[in-house]
């Protein structure tokens, strides 16, 4: 088993290793000092993988309830959330009890933000099941919720008791939600690791799968640095944020019909364009291309850019953008909106 400890103000351990979700339970109770957990977890990753961990809970003789919401974006909801905080009471939840986020990132952003407001607090752990949870979302104690005015605009740092990522649980994911997750991947690539990015482009969405679990521990690790550094995203944390931005105005100029992965995919294209060499620019759309992710805006910058004018990083007349010049050197740069749209145009 690889173990990755993440030295963050409350220090956890993100451990990966396949079949693990079968016997957690020790390391739930070791890393939460609870004996009774609340299960929440989305309809479709429930009927999958919620009787695997309900089962080695109650054989261990711990006593496990579950709330199971709808799977989807919609669920990261202030109703979702206040629906959760109803179950949490009256399945009397306390704060020597804790949460056990099973999913996704909406699960994990939502369950995150549950215990980190629940009772003014109790101990969550992550249980991620996706390719975009294993690699980025369970790790960093980012939780949110969304508003109807954009996403995750109500949320908190919260860090996780401990990280359980079973890689086994990516062989029920569909092929869609696998390209999402590998946008973040190449992502990491890009902005710190060129030797991953150098496994990316040897391999293709058919022969990942031989090497995927040294991936997403790299991925992890690399995660694990960034937050070390950085826990409160005020520097090189928004490194993470590599083709977000104009990635963002994509998601909301297709109404969502593009997934946050395609969008990203789509948005390092644009920003290495006009920041790298053609050399970096080739290599990114190839690897981009092997996984089934696009490499084509839906439409002219012109149109894009002003959605980006809104973008949530926005701080003051700024904004913060990650050029990649060779591949594995991120940097930052913190310029004012008309000069990224000068930049970006
Ligand atoms: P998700 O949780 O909605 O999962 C995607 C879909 O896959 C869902 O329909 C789910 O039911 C299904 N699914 C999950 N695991 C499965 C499995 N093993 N087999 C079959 N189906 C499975 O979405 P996501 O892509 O995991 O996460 C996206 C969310 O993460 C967004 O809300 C985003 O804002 C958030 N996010 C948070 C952070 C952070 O740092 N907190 C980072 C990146 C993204
Ligand atoms: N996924 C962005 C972050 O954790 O900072």
């Amino acid at each position: 088993m690889r173990t990755i400890h993440v030295p963050a103000g409350a220090p956890y351990d993100v451990y990966v290793e396949r079949g693990l979700l079968r016997s957690c339970d020790s390391m739930i109770a070791d890393a939460t000092g609870a004996k009774r957990f609340a299960i929440v977890s989305d309809d479709t990753v429930f009927a999958l993988y919620g009787d695997a961990v309900t089962r080695t809970l109650h054989e261990a003789g711990y006593e496990a309830v579950a709330y199971v919401f709808p799977h989807g974006e919609a669920s990261k909801s202030h109703e979702t959330l206040l629906s959760l905080y109803a179950f949490l009471c009256e399945n009397q939840i306390t704060r020597t009890d804790a949460l056990i986020a099973l999913g996704g990132g909406v699960t994990g952003d939502l369950t995150g933000f549950a215990a980190a407001t629940y009772l003014r607090g109790l101990p969550y752990v992550q249980i991620p099941t996706t390719l975009l949870a294993q690699v980025d979302s369970s790790v960093g104690g980012k939780t949110a919720v969304n508003l109807p005015a954009g996403k995750n605009l109500v949320g908190a740092f919260c860090q996780p008791k401990c990280v359980i990522c079973d890689p086994d649980t990516l062989s029920t994911l569909p092929a869609a939600e696998f390209a999402c997750g590998m946008a973040e991947v190449i992502k990491y690539g890009m902005i710190r690791d060129a030797a991953l990015f150098e496994t990316l482009i040897a391999h293709d969405a058919d022969s990942i799968s031989s090497v995927l679990d040294d991936i997403i521990a790299r991925c992890i690790e690399i995660k694990r640095d960034l937050v070390a550094e950085d826990e409160f995203d005020t520097g090189a944390r928004m490194l993470l944020n590599f083709g977000h931005t104009i990635g963002h105005a994509i998601e909301r100029y297709t109404d969502f019909a593009w997934t946050h992965g395609q969008a990203v995919a789509v948005g390092m294209m644009l920003v290495s364009q006009r920041t790298a060499g053609q050399n970096v620019t080739e290599l990114l759309s190839r690897c981009l291309a092997q996984y089934h992710l696009p490499t084509e805006a839906p439409a002219e910058r012109a149109v894009l850019l002003p959605l980006c004018a809104n973008d949530k990083k926005r701080a003051g007349g700024s904004l913060t953008y990650v050029a990649c010049k060779t591949i594995g050197n991120g940097t930052l740069h913190r310029v004012p909106v008309a000069d990224f749209m000068n930049t970006m145009g």
